[in-house]
């Protein structure tokens, strides 16, 4: 057996030569410097102190070397390794804080962002509308009624003293159901309600009906096929029209404020009689039929210097119809009363255009969205 190699010169091992590890710590140095991401340098740790690189490759040799060799060889590829590792550990670090830095700036949450984004919603001034009129009522002991859009023509006509050749028919442009003999209508006023509610109640009545009805009219400034009405019929004993005056002009003053009353104009509806058109007290001029223009009274707008506002149709229930609904009319006799509900709110809120509460804007729904 031969003893270990005295005389192996340590030099002669190319991995390492002075130079040698001298050039690969500089590579390793060069290459952890170069490393902009923490991505690279694990590749360069990898390349430059893993077990392929060429200091671990170095490193291997020493065991190689004679004895006397071993320690110079060790110290030379000891400090190199430190070095390299002092460095990488040096770079992580810096990488690491870059990294974080970076995190930090691309994840920010502005807490400072407005975060109603997604607004809360608002229920539109025809609801709102339609239940503080119906509030009027209920807080004068009355019901709420309601009845299907989709009427029975009987209902809506013939019941009401309308019959199939009653030329006040062409009064109110229908929208009729296919096959058009099926008798079946978009109802073109809240009336029917009337109908149905005597013929399914027994007096005293009295119910106010707040819904929507259908017209074939042009959609404009201040029409619309679609549109909102609200009925009020009360039937009781000795009812006259006194107590319908004295109610409209409640309901109108609840609506519009002090001051604000109706007044009544001869008219003609098949289902009351006496009928009259009711006005109301124009809430502008407030029946001055003057505003003040500046220099000096100018006729008000609202009313065209009238001082009345259409308002609805009214007037005492036509005997007719209570019998048609099976109610007596000797012992009974009542009143109804029917407006629209847009142009109620039209007045109320100043609207100028009616579409604006068709069309569904948000914009303009939230306005209302508070009002209780
Ligand atoms: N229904 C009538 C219309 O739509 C209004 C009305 C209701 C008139 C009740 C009198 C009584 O024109």
């Amino acid at each position: 057996m031969s003893g270990p190699n005295t005389d192996y010169d340590p030099v002669e091992v190319t991995p390492l030569k002075s130079e040698e590890v001298e050039s690969a710590r500089d590579d390793a140095l060069a290459a952890i410097a170069d490393a902009t991401d923490l991505e690279t340098l694990k590749q360069v740790r990898i390349d430059h102190t893993g077990d392929r690189s060429p200091l671990a490759l170095a490193n291997r040799e020493i065991g190689a070397l004679p004895p006397q060799a071993r320690k110079e060889a060790g110290q030379r590829i000891g400090k190199a390794r430190g070095a390299v590792n002092q460095a990488l550990a040096a770079r992580t670090s810096v990488l690491e804080a870059e990294h974080e830095e970076r995190m930090l700036v691309e994840e920010t949450v502005d807490v400072t962002l407005p975060t109603d984004r997604v607004p809360p919603g608002a229920r539109h001034p025809i609801t709102t509308g339609s239940e503080l009129i119906a509030d009027i009522f209920v807080a004068m002991g009355w019901e709420v009624a309601e009845g299907p859009v989709i009427e029975a023509e009987w209902l809506n006509f013939d019941a009401l003293n309308l019959g199939p050749d009653h030329p006040a028919r062409t009064m109110q442009d229908t929208f009729w159901t296919d096959p058009q003999d099926n008798g079946i209508v978009l109802r073109t006023h809240t009336s029917p309600v009337q109908a149905r509610t005597m013929l399914t109640r027994t007096p005293p009545i009295y119910v106010v009906c707040p819904g929507r009805v259908f017209r074939t009219d042009e959609y404009d400034a201040t029409h619309s096929p679609v549109f909102h009405q609200v009925e009020g019929l009360a039937i009781d004993e000795g009812i006259s029209m006194a107590h319908l005056k004295g109610t409209l002009d409640h309901f109108a003053t609840a609506m519009f404020g002090e001051g604000i009353t109706t007044r009544f104009r001869p008219s003609y509806f098949p289902f009351t009689e006496p009928s009259a058109e009711v006005d109301l007290v124009c809430f502008v001029c407030r029946g001055a039929t003057v505003v003040d223009g500046g220099d000096g009274p100018v006729a008000c707008r609202t009313c065209r210097g009238e001082g009345w506002i259409e308002w609805g149709g009214c007037g005492v229930v036509n005997p007719r119809v209570l019998r048609a609904c099976g109610v007596d009319s000797d012992r009974y006799s009542g009143f109804a009363f029917g407006m629209g509900i847009d142009r109620t709110l039209m007045f109320r809120h100043g609207l100028e255009d009616l579409r604006d509460l068709f069309e569904g804007d948000v914009r303009f729904t939230t306005a209302f969205g508070t009002e209780i």
